[in-house]
């Protein structure tokens, strides 16, 4: 399971987290990945000083502004659940 949250805080909330939430929740339905992602809101992650909405990937700080969400979900995050699975999973 990939988790994948984004800051909601009121910097990235002004920079657009809101728009970002709507577009990853859609691509999220679009590709059928709700049993692979694990998709949360996240209060202030001390990442404010990023351009951009900070948004955790696994752990991983990243930035992303809403006009390049799109990509962002398809370059940064689709490329992760590809990733094989440990045995364990
Ligand atoms: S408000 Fe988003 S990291 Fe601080």
């Amino acid at each position: 399971m990939l988790e994948l949250s984004v800051c909601i805080g009121s910097s990235c909330h002004l920079k657009g987290s809101y728009n970002i939430i709507q577009l990853f929740q859609q691509m999220i339905e679009e590709n059928a990945l709700h049993d692979k992602i694990d998709f949360k809101a996240n209060f202030c992650m001390k990442e404010c000083q990023g351009t951009g909405v900070a948004v955790s990937l696994n752990g991983t700080a990243h930035h992303v502004q809403p006009e390049n969400a799109r990509e962002f979900f398809k370059n940064t995050i689709m490329p992760n659940l590809k990733m094989p699975k440990s045995k364990n999973e």
